[in-house]
């Protein structure tokens, strides 16, 4: 029986570490031995600090696929794909890896993130890399609680992880997302509790959900939670932190799903909004700057992929 990657549905973290990479030319079967590794070595750590909760996921982009495993795909695989309606837009970013390092020390994180980077240095780019942390109550920088929704318990593998029915050979693997957001704080700080708690579809201290009838359309909460035609709801499994400094705030979001479809119904929900003018209201306030897809395999595909 395949084993998923520990991350995809650890329960949240102090720290975070993200690293994207691209691949340089003829490294593919480097890139395969060297990914290979790194399970291991992200055990010995845990091991090593085991009050820090370290754990981490390894991800290959949608572009990159191919190459990595040219044998077969995830069915649903693909590119993260540029979105826009008006001044509302999700731009793409692609990369070939993205590397997520969670704990609750971030100079746990640091020392992983050091060794994965030493690891793959000889076949890869660094193109990018976020630290995100946990803000108070595990809320988002705009002071709401993020996560509360999200699926708990068995559950939340259901959501998140590849069934053994719908592709065996990727079971257990996760389609993930991820975006880089950046707030406009200044602007945000201009609403009143009220209207911020508009957007959301929740109150703001208490994190009550909105009851139906008062949840304004354009609330971020009722563009994003959507059902299929039998009724049943469309979830993803949201893993995103906070990340900034003094001049620059926002969330690395990060979803993972057993389908790319539940991430891209709700985006598309959000920009486009519901044919009736009804965009999330949350998007006057935060720009994507970064948008990329990926698959995140088993622990035993990794191994065999590298053999
Ligand atoms: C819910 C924040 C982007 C999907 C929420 C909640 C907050 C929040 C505060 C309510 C509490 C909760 O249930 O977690 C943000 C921020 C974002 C962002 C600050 C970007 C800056 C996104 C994106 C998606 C998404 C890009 C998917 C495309 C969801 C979903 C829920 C949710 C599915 C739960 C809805 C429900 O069932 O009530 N988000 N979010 N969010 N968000 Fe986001």
């Amino acid at each position: 029986m395949a084993r998923e990657q520990f991350g995809i549905c650890a329960e949240p973290n102090l720290h975070s570490y993200y690293l994207m990479f691209n691949v340089l030319d003829n490294k593919n079967k480097f890139i395969r031995k060297a990914l290979a590794a790194l399970p291991e070595l992200f055990d010995d750590y845990a091991d090593q600090f085991s009050e820090s909760n370290l754990n981490a996921v390894i991800a290959i982009g949608a572009s990159y696929w191919d190459e990595y495993y040219p044998q077969a795909r995830p069915n649903g695989l693909k590119p993260f794909a540029h979105m826009q309606v008006e001044d509302r837009f999700a731009p793409a970013t692609n990369y070939d890896l993205f590397i997520e390092i969670r704990s609750d020390r971030a100079d746990v994180n640091h020392v992983v993130s050091t060794k994965v980077c030493d690891l793959l240095n000889d076949g890869v780019e660094l193109v990018e890399q976020v630290k995100g942390f946990r803000y108070l109550d595990g809320r988002d920088l705009t002071g709401f609680v993020d996560g509360s929704e999200n699926p708990k318990g068995m559950h939340k593998r259901e959501v998140a992880l590849v069934k053994e029915q719908d592709q065996s050979e990727f079971c257990k693997g996760s389609y993930l997302h991820i975006q880089r957001y950046r707030h406009n704080m200044s602007l945000w700080q201009t609403l009143e509790e009220k209207q911020q708690e508009d957007i959301i579809g929740r109150t703001k201290r208490d994190d009550i959900e909105y009851a139906s009838e008062d949840k304004p359309h354009t609330a971020h909460i009722k563009r994003t939670n959507l059902k299929d035609k039998e009724g049943n709801s469309l979830e993803i499994v949201r893993q995103s932190m906070p990340y900034g400094h003094m001049k620059i705030q926002g969330l690395f979001f990060v979803a993972y799903c057993h389908t790319p479809v539940n991430f891209e119904l709700q985006l598309k929900s959000m920009i486009e909004g519901d044919g009736h003018g009804n965009f999330d209201h949350l998007l006057k306030y935060t720009q994507a700057e970064t948008g990329a897809a990926f698959f995140a395999p088993s622990l035993d595909l990794i191994t065999k992929i590298a053999k």
